[in-house]
């Protein structure tokens, strides 16, 4: 036959070349004083023990591969008998330096909020609101270049859609939740690249009516499965490359791929027994 053909190699880098990561800046609180002594999600088991020294091995794992992916961390001093004060994401939402507090939805979690505008007092944020509606910080707000998406029939109020709304200047859409598996909205839906409005989502934990808007808003958004919507995989952190997600959510790291994503994943199990996951652990600080 003729002169051999050069191997023609498949280019899957082309697309993954168009994905690029940008500096961020999270907050975090170390699970020192991680416990589930109460209940307020399907997830939280009181009469399962917790491993305190291996919740801190696995959260330091997540933080610091962050921090070798070029992140800057922050970290927040826990405080005892606020259990779940390790989800960080819960306590504020900062979009552009201005931060809007917590109000959270249980007696449980209530002084979590003060700890983290204090936080934010004493580390030069100046526009700070304390909320009048109850909502959950970037538990039930997610953020891209186009809206803030705002979760609600768990734990964030509608109204605080319209307070978010006014105290950023940015459109707000208001998401309803209906499966108690996936009360905030950062355990349904994940942003991938916020300044492209690329998100993942698993359409079975939204009403009808808000499927449709997400339908609408991003049609070509990545639909995960109900396995790794259980594995948590949606409860993912984005620097618009690399995805770090729970390694369980196995369905997810191709799709991610073929996107031009870098699935990063990592073992958060033990807090997965307070219903949380990598994203409920890390607060965005947005300087834009
Ligand atoms: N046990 C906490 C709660 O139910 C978990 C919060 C998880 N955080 C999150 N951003 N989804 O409030």
């Amino acid at each position: 036959m003729g002169s051999p053909v050069p191997a023609v190699r498949e280019e899957p880098s082309l697309l993954r070349e168009s994905r690029h990561a940008t500096p961020r800046r999270y907050l975090m609180c170390p699970p020192a004083h991680f416990k589930v002594t109460y209940s307020i999600n399907p997830w939280m088991d009181p009469s399962k023990p917790v491993d305190v020294p291996l919740a801190l091995a696995q959260w330091e794992v997540l933080r610091d591969r962050y921090r070798s992916l070029g992140h800057t961390v922050e970290e927040l001093t826990p405080l005892p008998g606020l259990p779940d004060m390790v989800f960080a994401a819960n306590g504020a939402t900062v979009i552009g330096g201005r931060v809007l507090g917590a109000r959270f939805a249980h007696p449980e979690r209530a002084a979590e909020a003060a700890a983290h505008l204090e936080w934010f007092r004493t580390h030069g944020y100046g526009e700070i609101r304390e909320p009048l509606e109850v909502n959950e910080g970037e538990g039930d707000f997610a953020v891209t270049a186009s809206y803030v998406l705002a979760g609600r029939g768990f734990r964030a109020s509608p109204l605080s859609h319209g307070e978010a709304q006014e105290f950023f200047g940015r459109p707000v859409i208001g998401l309803e939740l209906v499966d108690p598996r996936y009360y905030h909205l950062d355990t349904a839906l994940a942003v991938l690249d916020e300044a492209g409005d690329e998100v993942m989502y698993h359409p079975a934990a939204f009403s009808p009516g808000s499927r449709a808007v997400l339908r609408q808003l991003f049609p070509d958004a990545l639909e995960v499965d109900a396995a790794d919507a259980a594995a948590f995989g949606l409860n993912a952190v984005s620097d618009g490359r690399n995805v770090l997600l729970p390694q369980a959510a196995l369905g997810l790291f191709e799709p991610l791929r073929e996107r031009g994503f870098e699935p990063l994943g990592v073992d958060l199990g033990e807090l997965l027994k307070g219903g949380g996951s990598v994203k409920c652990c890390t607060l965005e600080l947005r300087t834009d």
